[in-house]
């Protein structure tokens, strides 16, 4: 079973992934929540990870808020039209009744990481900000983090924000390229894997027959998200955690591109390069990911 905490920018997909890790408690017990300035502002994206815990009735999931911008450029917010105003899709989703915690999200991490070495597990699917800025204040939880599993960057496949550049890296590459060359086993969820990860109209279909609200609203969510075929980017992540026969992949030592005349923000992977590797997924059953996704929603 994997301890986890997700650090997250909600987001629709995002949500999504919250949502498969709290139906999936014999696999995952989620820590904590922490959240960074990504699809919208720090303070929507922690409304949005409090209203998701609202919704899945899971307000004993601890919500901690981190940083609002990127370590270097402040960078424009995504438009509107990606999740929404309010990053879940304008659907008037609720608002939570109970509060954000009062620690910082980049405490919260470093304090959960040295309480239990070696067990914690990361799973950054937003811009790294936090994640970078723990391993800047404490370098001594590099070697007590069990894993880093994150969505992130485009390693042999175009981006989709600048040309080459995936949005959660082209928001904070500095953050990535922190995390990215620190030497943590990780696993990355990049382009290359989670645009084959698709709710296509067939399985819209299938997802709602017999929805319950809950699963009504995350439908309509993805719905507002892809306006043809939604790609499930960041439930990746936490299916990965659930499934990890799902997906295939190979080593590669991933560096970021940091250049501002050049390819921002892009992820060059290179095998057999010099570097810690990672391990890159390739390859989904994007069949079987879909039916894991149904099944655990249900049960919400
Ligand atoms: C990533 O960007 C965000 O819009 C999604 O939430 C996902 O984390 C995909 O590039
Ligand atoms: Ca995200």
């Amino acid at each position: 079973k994997s301890k986890i905490i997700i650090d997250c920018d909600p987001g629709v997909d995002d949500a999504i992934a919250l949502l498969l890790a709290f139906a999936s408690p014999d696999e995952i017990e989620l820590v904590g929540i922490t959240t960074v300035i990504g699809n919208v502002s720090l303070p929507l994206t922690t409304r949005n990870a409090l209203r998701v815990t609202a919704m899945a009735n899971r307000q004993d999931v601890p919500v901690y808020a981190g940083c609002s911008r990127p370590i270097v450029l402040p960078r424009v917010q995504r438009g509107a039209s990606v999740h929404g105003t309010d990053g879940l899709g304008d659907l008037g989703v609720p608002d939570a009744t109970h509060p954000i915690q009062g620690q910082h999200a980049v405490d919260f991490i470093i304090d959960t990481i040295l309480r239990e070495p070696g067990e914690i597990t990361l799973c950054p699917i937003g811009p790294m900000t936090n994640i970078a800025l723990a391993l800047i204040k404490e370098p001594s939880i590099a070697a007590k983090i069990k894993q880093i599993v994150f969505m992130g960057g485009a390693a042999f496949s175009p981006g989709n924000t600048a040309t080459d550049a995936e949005f959660n890296i082209w928001i904070d590459p500095h953050a990535a390229q922190v995390v990215l060359s620190s030497g943590i086993p990780m696993t990355m969820f990049g382009l290359d894997v989670t645009r084959h990860a698709t709710l296509t109209k067939a399985r819209f279909e299938e997802l709602e027959r017999d929805a319950s609200p809950l699963m009504k609203t995350a439908i309509a969510m993805m719905r507002y998200y892809g306006s043809g075929d939604a790609s499930l980017h960041d439930p990746c992540v936490t299916a990965f955690l659930i499934d990890p026969t799902l997906f295939e992949g190979v080593d590669a030592v991933i560096d970021v591109d940091l250049d501002q005349s050049g390819a921002y923000g892009r992820t060059c992977a290179v095998e057999n390069g010099n570097g810690s590797p990672i391990h890159v997924i390739t390859e989904v059953d994007d069949e079987r990911l879909f039916r894991l996704i149904d099944r655990r929603l249900r049960l919400l």
